[in-house]
């Protein structure tokens, strides 16, 4: 009968073998345990940083947006107004003075904050704040439906 070779470590090879299988079989085990659904939920839930990539919004989801004016927020932070005409002003809704998060009123931004105000399409119209609301490029998909903002 052949004997087995053991390593300069005093491990053989069937050692090896049988360790790097059982390495192999908890990490399946690992792996099954991340629910790999909730893991993907979680990231429509919370999406990349905005500046990250284009997302895009499909407008029934959004009623609001369907007349000229309406308005809604599509994120925490981004507010999409509709222009009319296909066309719509997605703005961040930081202020640009300290940072706090401005209201719209359906015709302009006032921040609580120091009072600073912005117009529909996020120009500074009274200050402290020195600087326009961040604005995103916004393209409309008749066919599907929805809006595409460059975040
Ligand atoms: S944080 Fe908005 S005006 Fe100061």
């Amino acid at each position: 009968m052949e004997k087995e070779k053991t390593h300069e470590c005093g491990s053989s090879r069937r050692d090896f073998l049988k360790k790097s299988l059982t390495g192999m079989v908890l990490g399946a085990a690992a792996l099954s345990c991340v629910n790999v659904e909730k893991l993907l939920a979680a990231a429509e839930t919370y999406p990349m940083a905005e500046g990250s990539a284009p997302k895009t919004f499909n407008l029934s989801d959004f009623p609001e947006l369907g007349n000229k004016g309406g308005y809604a927020m599509v994120t925490s932070k981004v507010i999409v107004i509709n222009k009319g005409g296909g066309k719509y002003t997605a703005l961040d809704m930081t202020c640009t003075h300290k940072k706090q998060q401005v209201e719209f009123d359906g015709s302009k931004f006032i921040c609580p904050g120091h009072g600073s105000e912005f117009d529909k399409s996020g120009k500074v119209t009274e200050g402290p704040a020195t600087k326009n609301l961040k604005s995103y490029k916004v393209t409309y998909n008749k066919e599907e439906n929805s809006i595409t903002v460059n975040m």
